[in-house]
């Protein structure tokens, strides 16, 4: 595992933001994997950045994101198909048809979750998976004692996520209470991971992931087994952590 310092939010989603590039850079048709929530806002401002300038070309990228709310309109702004359009997609030079995520307006949650896991397949699988870290542990929408060995499934959103997601909405009982998302095997099929982190608040969890025992209480513990993960932790989110 390598972790990589940032002094803070805005040179964290900078050093994420390098290393998505030079995946770019060393594979123009490479396929990410990529992830909303607040994190990673940052990360896609600064490749929106250098894409403006003229250093980066999204033409040949495919993205598979990691999830989606079962029920929302992908014109709702809160679906994450809202989400990725009006933070990545709408503002470089992607072809939006090389653009996934997993078909949350689709209420066929086994059709749907197949699809996406069919999608991942006929790409070549993800060459780069950005993650972000839940308060509780959970990658993608995988929450603590989540099985390690499944694809991408439907799942009731645990009562803590429900709170955190609930920011985003006018009211906690709009918030979603169903998400398809990748699983932790299509995650870890992932030939490189890329987690950002930040704030005093991730502390704990960060200590726990990727310095505790591997356990799936803490889903994010299991990337200390994949071969090729890097995480981007800002100075807060890194301060609890035993080194
Ligand atoms: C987002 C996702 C979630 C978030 C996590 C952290 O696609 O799958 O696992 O990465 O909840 O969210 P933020 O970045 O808002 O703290």
């Amino acid at each position: 595992m390598n972790i990589i310092r940032a002094k803070d939010y805005q040179d964290m989603s900078r050093k994420a933001a390098n290393i998505i590039s030079a995946q770019i850079i060393m594979k123009p048709d490479c396929v990410l994997g990529l992830a909303t929530g607040s994190t990673p806002i940052g990360t896609y401002r600064q490749l929106i950045d250098w894409y403006n300038k003229g250093d980066l070309d999204f033409s040949r990228v495919s993205t598979v994101n990691l999830d989606e709310y079962r029920g929302l309109k992908n014109t709702d702004p809160q679906s994450y198909y809202y989400f990725m359009h009006e933070n990545l997609f709408s503002h470089v030079n992607i072809r939006k048809e090389a653009t996934f995520l997993p078909d949350g307006t689709n209420p066929d949650a086994e059709a749907a979750c197949a699809g996406h896991e069919r999608v991942i397949r006929e790409l070549g699988g993800i060459d780069l998976q950005l993650l972000g870290l839940g308060n509780n542990g959970h990658i993608g929408f995988n929450e603590p004692g989540a099985a390690f060995e499944k694809e991408t499934h439907c799942v009731d959103l645990t009562e803590s996520t429900i709170k955190a997601n609930a920011r985003f909405f006018d009211s906690i009982d709009e918030v979603p209470t169903q998400a398809y998302t990748m699983g932790i095997r299509t995650i870890m099929q992932a030939k490189k991971i890329l987690v950002v982190v930040n704030g005093a608040g991730k502390a704990d969890i960060v200590a726990r992931a990727f310095w505790g025992p591997v356990t799936p209480e803490v889903p994010a513990s299991i990337l200390q087994m994949h071969p090729d993960v890097t995480v981007v932790c800002d100075e807060e989110a890194f301060s609890k952590a035993p080194v």
